[in-house]
C-alpha cells in the first residue's frame, strides 16, 4: 500500500505538524506500507520531503519547518492517467502522487484540518485518512462546532463570537464575567489565545488572535478539569469507539494549557485514565461519541471536554486531525486501550480504505 503522508502547511501549526509526521513516519512498518513524505511549505509548495529525522523535532524550542530547498520536487496529488491534478514544475520530471493508495493528511489548523486538503482529495478521488470536508470544515471553526454539539443536546460554556470588526458588548462582558479566553476562531494548538483578567486587555487579546483570524471567540472560564477523549470510526459500522480519558493537569505558575505548555515545557502533567467516577468518565465519553456523531466526522478525533467540581461536562472543541506528537494525548488515550502506536496508524489506514 502506497501512502503520502502530507504534513507542514500554511497553519501556524505548521511545526507541530511536522512533529506529528515524525511520529506518524516513524509508526509505518516499511514492510506494510510505502511511503511518501510530503511537505507543504508555509508558503504553500507542495515538496516530496526525505525522510530525515531531524526535520520532524523540536530542537531547544525551534520548530521544525518545510522550506521549498527541503524537497526534491513539487507535487500536487496527481494521477497522470485520470482526471487528478497536475503536476507543478518538478525539476527531474512529472513526479506525481501516481499510484499513491491514500494520503494520511496530518495537517493541523487552516489549510489541512479544515476541509480544505480533503476537497482536493475528494477531487483527486485518492483515499485520505479522517474526517470530510464537511466535518473538518465544521470542526476546525469553534463557532460552528458548539452550535453543531448544542443541537445535539452535548453542553458548551458561554461564548460570544465576534466578526470582523465587531467587538465585545458591555452586556456581554457582564454575561461572560472575567476571566475570559479569547481565541482565534479556526487555529488550534493554542495558538492566538489569551486569557484576559482585566478588561483593560481585551483589545490587546482580540489584536493577537485576529494575527490568525479575523473571526475571534470570547468564551467564559469554566472552572475545572481538562479532560480528553479519543475517538475512533467503528471498524464494523457501528458507533466511534472511545479511548480511556485523559486529563492534562497544568501546574501552578501556568496560566492554561497554552502553547508552551502543550509541547515546549513540562509544566503539564497527565492523569491516564483520568481519575474520574465511573458515570463521570461514561458521560465525557457518551459526549465525545456523540459529538464524533453530531459532525459526521470520519476516522479519527480527539474530543477536548472541561468537567466541573460538581460533575458538569462541557464540551470545549473537537479536533479531526489531532496532535501525533511525543507529548500529544490521542495517540497515549489509544495505548492505554491496548491499542499501541503503529496498530492505531494501521487502523486508520485500513479505515480509511475500506
Ligand atoms: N491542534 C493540536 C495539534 C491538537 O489538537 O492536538
Ligand atoms: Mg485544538
Amino acid at each position: 500500500t502506497r501512502v503520502a503522508v502530507v504534513f507542514g502547511g500554511r497553519s501556524t501549526e505548521h511545526g507541530i505538524s511536522c512533529v506529528s509526521a515524525g511520529s506518524i513516519l516513524a509508526a509505518l512498518d516499511p514492510d506494510q506500507f510505502d511511503v511518501v513524505p510530503v511537505g507543504i511549505t508555509r508558503a504553500g509548495q507542495w515538496v516530496l520531503a526525505s525522510g530525515d529525522r531531524e526535520q520532524f523535532a523540536i530542537d531547544d524550542r525551534r520548530l521544525p519547518e518545510i522550506t521549498a530547498g527541503t524537497g526534491s520536487a513539487v507535487v500536487l496529488p496527481a494521477d497522470p492517467t485520470g482526471n487528478g491534478l497536475m503536476v507543478l514544475d518538478a525539476p527531474d520530471g512529472p513526479r506525481a502522487l501516481a499510484g499513491v493508495d491514500l494520503v494520511f493528511p496530518v495537517l493541523h489548523g487552516a489549510y489541512g484540518e479544515d476541509g480544505t486538503i480533503q476537497g482536493l482529495l475528494e477531487m483527486a478521488d485518492i483515499p485520505y485518512v479522517g474526517a470530510n470536508v464537511l466535518a473538518s470544515a465544521a470542526a476546525m471553526d469553534k463557532e460552528f462546532t458548539k452550535k453543531l454539539c448544542v443541537a445535539e443536546g452535548i453542553p458548551v460554556g458561554a461564548y460570544v463570537v465576534l466578526r470582523s470588526g465587531m467587538t465585545l458588548s458591555e452586556a456581554d462582558k457582564e454575561r461572560l464575567g472575567l476571566p475570559v479566553f479569547v481565541k482565534p476562531a479556526r487555529a488550534g494548538s493554542s495558538y492566538g489565545v489569551s486569557k484576559v483578567s482585566d478588561w483593560a486587555d481585551l483589545d490587546a487579546a482580540l489584536d493577537a488572535a485576529r494575527q490568525i483570524d479575523p473571526k475571534v471567540l470570547v468564551e467564559a472560564t469554566i472552572v475545572g478539569r481538562e479532560i480528553e477523549c479519543g475517538v475512533l470510526e467503528s471498524e464494523s459500522g457501528g458507533a466511534p469507539e472511545v479511548s480511556p480519558l485523559a486529563e492534562v493537569r497544568v501546574m501552578p505558575g501556568r496560566d492554561f494549557y497554552d502553547f508552551e505548555a502543550k509541547y515546549l515545557d513540562d509544566s503539564c502533567e497527565y492523569d491516564l485514565p483520568a481519575r474520574l467516577p465511573e458515570e463521570v468518565t461514561r458521560k465525557v465519553q457518551e459526549y465525545a461519541s456523540r459529538a464524533f456523531t453530531a459532525l459526521d466526522c470520519a476516522g479519527l478525533a480527539r474530543a477536548d471536554f472541561f468537567v466541573t467540581p460538581e460533575h458538569d461536562v462541557y464540551l470545549n472543541e473537537l479536533n479531526t486531525m489531532p496532535g501525533f506528537t511525543p507529548t500529544s494525548m490521542f495517540p497515549r488515550m489509544w495505548a492505554a486501550a491496548g491499542l499501541e502506536y503503529p496498530k492505531l496508524v494501521d487502523r486508520l489506514i485500513r479505515t480509511a480504505l475500506s
